[in-house]
């Protein structure tokens, strides 16, 4: 029986298994996707377990996506540019890691029919998931990329990743075609985020991260300014479907049914 794990911390609340586990069963794969809290010390033993074939994947949530690279092999040329790996397996007796978080935003827009190709982005946020969607942006051509983070130091790192950035203060906006909200406000119900959008322009794009609550106050603000909005969902299911894919190299169905196990 192969052994498959996310890990992380927190992690109980992580869902990665209800739909690895759907995928393992409906296309007969003798294996079983697991949840482990892990502490930063503990990585590197973790990581050796995949060196040894006792486990045969490992995805990687907050806060460790940067932390498990120095016990890696081989980076996958956009986990290498983006510093963040949340897919790790065995190929060729070396430890890869990868990034599918790309694949997921990226997908995530194409299904939302929005083009960022010159176009203008907002990300607040700059935690474990912003390099990710910087990259998305960047490879698809947009215009001008601003970040903006409760912390400035932190978005002020990422320019070292990404020259281009234009980092602007918290709490203030600049002109955007497509807000991205990447910060862990409005996971509980109700959080609402500290900044003034009063003054937006109608038209745009509201994303966000968090896809549990489904409607945040973020993408209720969207609404209401007739902003087309979407949730993290179909970001986290893209992921998923694509690290299934590196490991087990069957594309898994992706359906209603799969949608409503993240419910
Ligand atoms: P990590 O930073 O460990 O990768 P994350 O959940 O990916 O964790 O990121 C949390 C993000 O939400 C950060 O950008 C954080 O801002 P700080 O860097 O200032 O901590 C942001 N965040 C969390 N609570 C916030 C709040 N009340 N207001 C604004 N931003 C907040």
């Amino acid at each position: 029986m192969k052994k498959y794990l996310v890990i992380g911390n927190p992690i109980e609340h992580s869902l990665s298994p209800n739909l690895h586990n759907h995928w393992l069963q409906e296309n007969n794969i003798e294996g079983i996707y697991d949840k482990k809290k892990l502490n930063q010390n503990e990585i590197k033993d973790i990581i050796s377990k995949v060196r040894n074939n006792e486990i045969a994947g490992i995805n990687v949530t907050v806060p460790f996506k940067k932390d498990v690279i120095p016990f890696l092999d081989k980076l996958s040329e956009e986990s290498s540019i983006t510093q963040s790996v949340n897919t790790i397996y065995l190929e060729n007796d070396n430890v890869i890691g990868h990034n599918t978080d790309i694949f997921g935003f990226e997908h995530s827009l194409k299904i939302a029919k929005f083009n960022i190709k010159n176009k203008k982005a907002l990300i607040l946020g700059a935690g474990g998931v912003v390099p990710s969607i910087i990259y998305s942006l960047e490879k698809g051509g947009a215009l001008k990329i601003s970040i903006s983070n409760r912390t400035k130091s932190k978005a002020d790192e990422l320019k070292k990743l990404f020259v281009n950035l234009n980092v602007i203060e918290w709490g203030t906006l600049t002109d955007f075609d497509i807000i991205i909200n990447a910060t862990s406000v409005g996971l509980n119900d109700g959080d609402s985020i500290d900044i003034d959008f009063s003054e937006i322009k109608k038209g745009n794009f509201f994303y966000d991260v968090i896809y549990n609550p489904k409607v945040t106050n973020f993408l209720k603000i969207g609404k209401k300014s007739g902003a087309q909005v979407l949730n993290g969902k179909i970001m986290f299911v893209y992921q998923a479907f694509e690290a299934f894919k590196l490991w087990h190299k069957i594309s898994p169905v992706v359906n209603e049914k799969i949608f409503r196990l993240l419910d």
